[in-house]
């Protein structure tokens, strides 16, 4: 397992540069609130001028996605969900001083809820891969694992601390950037990617799909849609020379994208594949004909990591 993450700094979609973590929070907040539901209140404190940070921002927004869905399981009840960003508090320094480290070389993301919390015992496992305490078909236990995979690949830390009924905080100290002022000011600058291509998007979680189809639309490119693999087939195998790019998730019931795309290369071999995940152990590509991996999305991403990506690959030849 922690070879496989380790691995992921090798895959090119790995983009590692300075992130402000505060905006990568921030365009999360409609995807939590729906992942959280109503009865969890979202409480985000995000602190000022904090430095950018070493890292990814589709993988940091991997990390807080993990840590809310952690959240809203020990909540069946309802609660709240914090998540703060700062400068590292006095308080909290000693574990890094400890580990010989720096405290002004971090910035703290603390996700924190009023859940059912865990016994030592479980806290002592949580991390490790495949423990869970879920009932059978839940919970894989990888959650945690990848939250921390991520944060090590990016020279950060993870502190848990956790009482029964109090509830958890999640401490994911990620180390500032060297580089502090990249790519904003280009990225601000000109207009968003767009295209007028078609792009097939199969994606089951219908939040997702609208999601994606919006931005894609908004960005000028045609756009075809299903629900599934079967969907797509269905009704758009007859027309499959139409299509400029597949953006599959991998991971659906009926027929995931890996037998979507196989399906479809069967008819279109140079078809071009983005596909999407919400795990990063399930990150493991397939292959295009020249033998390159497809490029993998993690969900869920930004507006311009999405259009950003979609154009890279219509553009490369
Ligand atoms: N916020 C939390 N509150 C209470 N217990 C937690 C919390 N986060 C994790 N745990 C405990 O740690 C275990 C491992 O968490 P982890 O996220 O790695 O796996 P999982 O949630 O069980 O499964 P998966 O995330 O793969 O769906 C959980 O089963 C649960 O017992
Ligand atoms: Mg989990």
């Amino acid at each position: 397992m922690t070879r496989q993450l380790l691995a992921l700094g090798r895959r090119q979609m790995l983009e590692i540069q300075p992130v402000d973590i505060n905006h990568v929070v921030s365009g999360m907040d409609r995807l939590l609130r729906h992942t959280l539901g109503e009865d969890i209140e979202l409480v985000t404190v995000l602190g000022e001028r904090l430095p950018r940070v070493t890292g990814d921002a589709g993988y940091l927004e991997q990390v807080i996605l993990n840590l809310a869905v952690n959240a809203r399981d020990a909540m069946r009840k309802g609660g709240k969900l914090s998540i703060v960003t700062s400068r590292v508090p006095e308080q909290r320094e000693v574990h890094l001083r400890h580990a010989g480290e720096k405290p002004d070389d971090f910035v703290l993301l603390s996700v924190r809820d009023t859940g059912h919390g865990m016994t030592p015992e479980v806290q002592r496992q949580a991390m490790d891969p495949f423990f869970t305490t879920k009932e059978k078909g839940e919970g894989s236990g990888l959650g945690l694992a990848v939250v921390y995979g991520i944060v090590k690949q990016f020279g950060g830390h993870v502190e848990l601390e956790s009482a029964p009924e109090t509830g958890t905080e999640v401490r994911v100290f990620l180390r500032v950037s060297a580089e502090q002022n990249p790519l904003e000011a280009v990225t601000d600058a000109g207009p968003s990617p767009h295209g007028t291509e078609t792009v097939l998007v199969v994606e089951d979680e219908e939040l997702v799909r609208m999601f994606i189809v919006r931005i894609l639309s908004g960005a000028g490119y045609r756009v075809w849609e299903a629900a599934n693999g079967v969907e797509a087939l269905e009704r758009y195998e007859s027309r499959i020379h139409s299509v400029d790019l597949l953006f599959t998730d991998m991971v659906m019931p009926q027929m995931g994208g890996r037998d979507l795309v196989r399906r479809f290369r069967g008819t279109r071999p140079e078809l071009k594949v983005l596909y999407t995940t919400g795990f990063a152990h399930e990150a493991v590509s397939g292959t295009d004909r020249a033998g390159a991996p497809d490029p993998i999305l993690l969900k869920p991403s930004t507006q311009e990591t999405v259009l950003q990506k979609v154009r890279e690959i219509l553009d490369h030849r």
